[in-house]
């Protein structure tokens, strides 16, 4: 009799993403079912990229569950939304308990808590897997970020850490996040980080093009030197590639439209920011720098208004070429922290219990802000899982003193030749505000208690006892604490 071989994981979706993933899972040895809503890609897939591969197709999900070893895991590889619900609505008829679905989209967590509650009532197993990378990482070793039902964490961890990126050490970066959507919220902060990691490059290239009247090549050059230092990371060494990239026409950085685009993940981390009551304002203000990019009419009627400006050129010399390095450093520094405060909090409020140190290893290799960096933040957090800050590091501690008066000197230059720097001066701003043990928070709220008597905590009293001042000789004692929480 013929033997039946079953398939290890089925993949649904068979945009690049989808069909990358499965080929590495092929490649690592795993027998994987492909499926698309529209089957035409399957069989194409089959006759193409999957040609002389172990991969086996499917043409409907009965078909493809059918092909699958119990419990049968099936992993989504489509659109985040609605579609992810509709694609689960049609295989939970067909489910049996202890069945795996898997979510490797840019899944909102929130959907992906609601699913996770929902499918364990139906004895259903969920996951929804940060997938970081883009199509070579999907390819060749992508950064996944697990999270959703623990139980089925142990059927699934094979496979997962085998296609992962490595770290030179060899460790997958790949581990259990968390309960929920953790892993989706995890993944979401990755891309809010990333958000900030390219603002940032991005306004030292306007720096060093309007102030330091740099040509294409000296930019190449200078960010190919700096990724050999610690700024070493997959976002600085594309950038120095741009720079050199040429075709037919001459530069395709020059020709492309300054508006920038944007699927909604940086969006989220600073709509979570502000939920959750953490200053992420260098990921906040790195979303807005798209939103202002994108009012291209706007902005070009402005200028005919107020002027295009007269940027002055200073020479390009090693000492603000230095001071520009510095400054990504410093300001990187303050937006990891911002991102760490925020997850910190976030694991707080979900109980998920993060382990940071962990989550800096899943970034360390694959993801589209790997680099060097992380490293050292994982090297923080192994040394102190408690760590309060990462700018109580001492490591930490000791570059942001190091590059601190650089990054005052590149601010104030920025402002001078109206350079617009709103990452850079927003990691500045809070590392001040972090830094001054007080703050001129005593005025706002002496105003708030004059016009609207909300009260206020004193210097020397403890902490939780409000006071309430007549500030305009009303003679009343009332405060507004009976309807403010
Ligand atoms: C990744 C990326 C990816 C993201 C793109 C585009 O980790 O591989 O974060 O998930 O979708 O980078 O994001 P925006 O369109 O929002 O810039």
């Amino acid at each position: 009799m013929h033997n039946v071989e079953f398939a290890d994981i089925a993949v649904v979706g068979l945009a690049v993403m989808g069909q990358n993933l499965i080929l590495n899972m092929n490649d690592h040895g795993f027998k994987v079912v492909a499926f698309n809503r529209t089957t035409s890609k399957v069989d194409e897939f089959l006759q193409n990229n999957a040609k002389g591969t172990n991969i086996v197709g499917a043409n409907s999900i009965e078909d493809m569950l059918s092909k699958l070893k119990k419990p049968r895991r099936v992993m989504l590889m489509v659109k985040a939304g609605e579609v992810v619900d509709q694609f689960i609505d049609a295989l939970l008829p067909h489910l049996d308990q202890g069945d795996i679905i898997i979510d490797g989209g840019n899944s909102n967590f929130n959907d992906t808590e609601r699913r996770v509650n929902n499918l364990q009532q139906k004895g259903i197993n969920y996951l929804g897997v940060g997938v970081s990378g883009g199509e070579e990482g999907a390819r060749f070793g992508p950064s996944l970020m697990p999270g959703g039902m623990t139980e089925a964490w142990d059927s699934v961890k094979h496979i997962f850490q085998a296609i992962a990126a490595k770290t030179l050490k060899g460790e997958a970066c790949c581990q259990w996040v968390g309960s929920g959507g953790a892993g989706h919220f995890v993944k979401m902060v990755h891309n809010g980080i990333e958000y900030g990691d390219m603002q940032l490059i991005c306004e030292a290239y306007h720096f060093m093009r309007q102030v330091l009247g740099m040509s294409n090549r000296e930019l190449s050059d200078t960010f190919g030197r700096w990724n050999q230092t610690n700024l070493n990371s997959y976002l600085i060494e594309i950038t120095a590639n741009i720079f050199n990239f040429t075709d037919e026409h001459g530069y395709v950085v020059d020709r492309i439209l300054d508006t920038a685009g944007q699927k909604g993940t940086g969006k989220w981390t600073a709509i979570n920011a502000l939920e959750l009551g953490e200053p992420v304002s260098l990921i906040a203000e790195s979303v807005f720098a798209r939103y202002i990019s994108a009012q291209k009419s706007a902005r070009t009627h402005a200028e005919t208004i107020y002027g295009e400006k007269e940027h002055k050129t200073i020479e390009a010399s090693s000492e603000i070429l230095h001071d520009l390095q510095q400054t990504l450093l410093f300001a990187k520094i303050i937006s990891y922290t911002q991102g760490y405060m925020l997850m910190q909090q976030a694991s707080k409020v979900h109980n998920w219990s993060l382990n940071y140190g962990d989550i800096a290893l899943m970034w360390r290799e694959g993801c589209i802000i790997r680099s060097v960096f992380l490293e050292k933040i994982k090297a923080a957090f192994d040394h102190n899982p408690q760590l309060e800050n990462l700018l109580f590091d001492d490591y930490f501690k000791g570059l942001i003193q190091q590059s601190l008066s650089s990054v005052r000197n590149i601010a104030a230059k920025g402002i001078t030749f109206g350079i617009p720097m709103p990452a850079i001066t927003a990691a500045i701003s809070f590392f001040d505000s972090f830094t001054t043990k007080r703050l001129p928070a005593n005025l706002l709220q002496a105003q708030r208690d004059y016009f609207g008597a909300h009260t206020y905590e004193e210097v020397n009293k403890p902490r939780g006892e409000f006071y309430h001042t007549d500030w305009i000789g009303s003679n009343s004692n009332v405060s507004s604490t009976s309807y403010t929480d």
